[in-house]
């Protein structure tokens, strides 16, 4: 299994986005199979699945933390780490990768400054994440922005492709 990474940006829920949890959870406590409803609820509203709000679940529903964060981290709709505004995807298949999608990630981070350890910048506006080919290695090395298809890459293209989302 492929190491987990954790944000390491503090997780502060709008007072909103607490109570319509918190209620969600007392509509669920003592339902039968309420888990997935519950972190599907979370992933809605908060985005993604911090530890803290694992840990919610994991009190409201009385299952071990352990069985939460094993369905948080096993199904792919479930995001530990927040997203940003613009999420920043670049492909790191064998195709992308033996093009140099290593050293367009390493411009991105210093482009948007975000440290490594790090998917997110502090401003919540970008995050950056690799994925596995996304079936176009004609254009490798490639990279999206919420879903828009840069390709033929070099770090040199990196700064005026983010520009255009700053
Ligand atoms: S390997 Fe990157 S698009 Fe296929």
């Amino acid at each position: 299994m492929a190491k987990i990474k954790f944000s390491n940006l503090p997780f502060v829920p709008k007072a909103e986005q607490k109570a319509q949890f918190e209620a969600r959870l007392a509509e669920l406590k003592g339902v039968p199979g309420a888990l997935m409803p519950a972190l599907q609820s979370a992933q809605e509203i908060f985005g993604y699945l911090p530890i803290e709000v694992q840990k919610q679940v994991a009190d409201a529903l009385d299952v071990s933390l352990e069985e939460v964060f094993g369905v948080a981290t096993f199904y792919s709709q479930f995001t530990l780490n927040p997203r940003g505004e613009f999420q920043v995807a670049v492909c790191l298949g064998t195709a992308c990768y033996v093009k140099g999608a290593g050293d367009l990630v390493a411009a991105i981070r210093k482009n948007l400054n975000i440290e490594e350890g790090s998917d997110c910048t502090s401003d919540g506006k970008f995050s950056l994440v690799e994925t596995r080919c996304i079936g176009c290695c004609g254009l490798a090395p490639v990279l999206t922005v919420n879903g828009n298809v840069y390709g033929k890459l070099s770090t040199a293209d990196i700064d005026g492709i983010l520009a255009q989302y700053k």
